[in-house]
């Protein structure tokens, strides 16, 4: 955990503008500056970067957030990554509230650097084997995408990395710790990857953390992967995100392969948005970094019974992290070719081709389902239905949940509201929140909530002046309001710090109606006089509406001859007031 305090310097310190400007190239356009946006393809700018609110947003996709978000953002970083990044370029030591993280990042530095060492050392073995290119090539890969995602090759030789290594070196417990030597029982050493292609994996800023080696023709294993280690946790990278992170931002969309040479050999053909789960099935970490990275993510696993085991485990674990608004795929080609070998045979247009007739999330898991029950008979549909209850729980998005649930009840001959009961579905607008999230940040839209928290966003020291104890908290723009009043009054937000208030609410329940109504803010100034008055103007009505319910509830009172004389006096008073 990084202390909350420190975020607050860290971003009280930085400038958005210099940080996205170490990014993309920024144009100064009156208090603020623009650019084409780098999260989605255009041609004329609407990506603005505010420095007096230390926001950007973009008009055309409505990304925004503060300089840490736009680093996650672009360089698909996750949140303590980004912080790091953004501390390294000011020269600021992240501290840290639990020192086991910062211990174990230490010990990875040196890990790191024998790892780069080793790539290194195999690509220069790749330029030195006739064989091993002759391989590449023969699979259709140009030296120039060998290059790019720094393929290598590992020499037929049981020390070759001492080589890299100098003498001593090799003898280096960190060489086993990465995993590039092996110790047997009798203390020998020798290198894992031996007569391999080999394919460096690496983290999302471009840090050689793994590999992949395969034998070049047929031979058992026909990948052999680096372990588990300090660096490298299977379950959390994506294999080719560095070289593909340019052409997912321009396109919004990701493809997910299963292989490095499905990366390799579409990245060849032209098709660069491209990465690969390792080996394992997609986890919800890979899920989660997928969906941040773009509106579009298109699995197209291999037409096999582990391809499809591992479409149906990405489904699942989808299904709990996809967010209304964006899109999980599943590609089916036709054929039973795997990506690599289907754009070789056929190019790439073929190729976009299938992409554009990829399944959607929800279509897909309906087909599955209806293809492992048989919705025909009854006992089919009692099937289908509990089959589709641990799934259907699954769904944190709202809207897609419904959409889902309609379908299935369809099929299950069941009326929408029998389903949801039948799954032990709380119906929506029961759920957590008073309000479905899908709804949170639209409500009545002239609610005196609403046109509080905008205002307040616009202006977050205005939060010092609301009458905490008036606003009704049965709406999450209520809950919202308050929790910012009170972050005002104990974290000392500044004024006018839009970013740094995005931040404190970050991973909070309230980060979700204000990340909804912060893209109508946008950039743009706040306008002291016209949202003053909207401001003043609903706190006065907050006030009134308050004094209105007082005064029925005594006026109640009184008609049944209750009202104690204290609460006489406090009558006319408030009915003073009232007129006033
Ligand atoms: P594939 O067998 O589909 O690999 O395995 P591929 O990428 O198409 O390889 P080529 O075209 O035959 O060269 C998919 C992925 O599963 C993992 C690797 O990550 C591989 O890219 N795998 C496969 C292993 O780790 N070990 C193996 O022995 C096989
Ligand atoms: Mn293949």
């Amino acid at each position: 955990m990084i202390p909350e305090s420190f975020i607050q310097e860290l971003l009280s310190r930085v400038d958005i503008v210099a940080v996205v400007e170490r990014y993309i190239t920024l144009k100064k356009a009156g208090a603020n500056y623009q650019a084409c946006c780098p999260f989605h393809s255009e041609k004329t700018p609407s990506f603005t970067v505010s420095p007096a609110k230390q926001f950007y947003h973009c008009f055309g996709c409505g990304a925004h957030g503060s300089a840490i978000g736009f680093v996650m953002q672009y360089s698909g970083l996750g949140f303590v990554e980004a912080v790091e990044e953004l501390a390294g370029q000011l020269g600021m030591p992240v501290p840290r509230e639990v020192t086991a993280r910062s211990q174990e990042k230490a010990k990875q530095q040196p890990l790191t650097e024998r790892m780069a060492r080793a790539a290194r050392f195999y690509k220069e073995q790749l330029k030195a084997s006739p064989k091993a290119i002759d391989y590449l090539k023969g699979r259709g890969l140009t030296g120039e995408i060998a290059a790019r995602y720094g393929l290598g090759y590992a020499p037929d030789d049981w020390q070759g990395l001492q080589r890299a290594f100098m003498e001593g070196d090799y003898a280096d417990p960190a060489l086993v710790e990465c995993g590039l030597v092996i110790e047997n029982e009798q203390g020998r050493r020798y290198d894992r990857f031996r007569d391999r292609i080999m394919f460096p994996i690496q983290d999302a800023r471009g840090n050689v953390i793994g590999f992949g080696g395969r034998v070049l023709g047929q031979g058992e294993p026909k990948y052999l992967n680096s372990p588990e280690t300090p660096l490298f946790r299977k379950g959390e990278e994506l294999y080719g995100l560095p070289q593909a992170r340019k052409a997912i931002q321009q396109q919004d969309m990701v493809l997910v392969v299963e292989g490095y040479m499905d990366v390799v050999g579409l990245a060849q053909s032209g098709v660069e948005n491209v990465v690969a789960t390792l080996g394992t099935a997609a986890t919800g970490i890979n899920i989660q970094r997928l969906i941040r990275l773009a509106d579009r993510v298109v699995f197209c696993f291999d037409r096999d019974a582990a391809g499809d085991r591992a479409a149906r485990r990405a489904m699942e674990v989808s299904l709990e992290y996809l967010v209304d608004g964006k899109s999980v795929e599943f590609l089916t080609m036709d054929g039973d070719q795997d990506p690599d070998e289907f754009v070789r045979e056929h190019g790439r247009d073929a190729f976009l081709q299938q992409t554009r007739n990829a399944a959607r999330l929800s279509d897909f898991l309906v087909r599955k389902l209806i293809q492992e029950s048989n919705p025909r008979t009854a006992e089919g549909r009692a099937k289908l239905v509990s089959e589709a209850k641990p799934l259907l729980r699954k769904i944190s998005a709202s809207v897609l949940r419904v959409q889902i649930s309609k379908e299935i009840a369809r099929h299950a001959q069941l009326s929408q509201a029998e389903l949801e009961a039948q799954c032990g579905l709380r119906p929506l607008a029961r759920s957590r929140f008073a309000v479905p999230p899908s709804q949170r940040g639209r409500p009545a839209p002239n609610s005196l909530e609403h046109t509080l928290l905008l205002t307040v966003l616009r202006r977050p020291e205005r939060a010092a002046r609301l009458p905490a104890d008036l606003i009704p908290r049965d709406s999450a723009e209520g809950e919202a309001l308050c929790a910012i009043a009170a972050a005002v009054e104990h974290a000392d937000l500044p004024c006018n710090n839009l970013g740094l208030l995005l931040e404190h609410f970050r991973g909070s329940p309230h980060e979700e109606v204000i990340a909804r109504l912060t893209p109508r803010i946008g950039t743009e100034a706040d306008d002291e006089g016209e949202h003053e008055a909207l401001f003043g103007d609903a706190v006065e009505r907050l006030r009134q509406r308050d004094l209105r319910r007082r005064i029925d509830a005594l006026n109640d009172k009184a008609r049944t001859g209750t009202l104690s004389a204290q609460e006489r006096r406090c009558l006319s008073e408030l009915l003073a007031r009232k007129r006033a």
